[in-house]
């Protein structure tokens, strides 16, 4: 089973970024957290962050026939990236969209995501916290896939 966590923009600034929005935990401690839930379920785990669209546009369809699942933070693309959104729908895998804060209590441009009608389920307002429910949710989704495919082949 492999997960692979991808990062937008402005992410890599956690621990100095806007603290009262954010808090003050880094990224990498963030990522250090999820291995270790990994590690402890036998998760393969890869973390990818980056400022650029299309750089995020090309992490996730190598995702495809590599990964079994995405945990994706696409920061402000959320709001504004047809081509991410477009790439989560090409590569057809369970995804779960994390925020730090709740961008629904935030301005009105956060309330709107354009990844999340094509996430299998989103994650907001948890801060750092979200990243570890995301790995729990992400287990239990894989998990069902699983199953699923097993009883497929079963019945076949
Ligand atoms: C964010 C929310 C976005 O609106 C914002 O642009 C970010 C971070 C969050 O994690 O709360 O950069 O995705």
């Amino acid at each position: 089973m492999k997960i692979v966590v991808i990062q937008g923009p402005n992410l890599n600034m956690l621990g100095i970024r806007e603290k009262n929005v954010y808090g003050p935990m880094k990224l990498e401690d963030i990522h250090t957290q999820m291995k270790g839930f990994a590690e402890q379920n036998k998760i393969d785990i890869e973390f990818f962050q980056s400022n650029l669209e299309g750089e995020i546009v090309d992490r996730v369809q190598e995702c495809l026939g590599d990964a079994d699942g995405i945990i994706i933070n696409p920061a402000a693309y959320t709001h504004t990236s047809i081509a991410i959104r477009d790439a989560l729908s090409a590569v057809q895998l369970p995804t779960l969209e994390v925020h730090l804060s709740n961008i629904y209590q935030r301005e009105e441009f956060r309330h709107t995501s354009l990844i999340a009608p094509v996430c299998s389920g989103q994650i907001s307002g948890m801060g750092p916290f979200g990243y570890h429910l995301a790995m729990v949710g992400m287990t239990q989704l894989l998990n069902e896939v699983k199953m699923m495919k097993a009883q497929k082949v079963k019945a076949e």
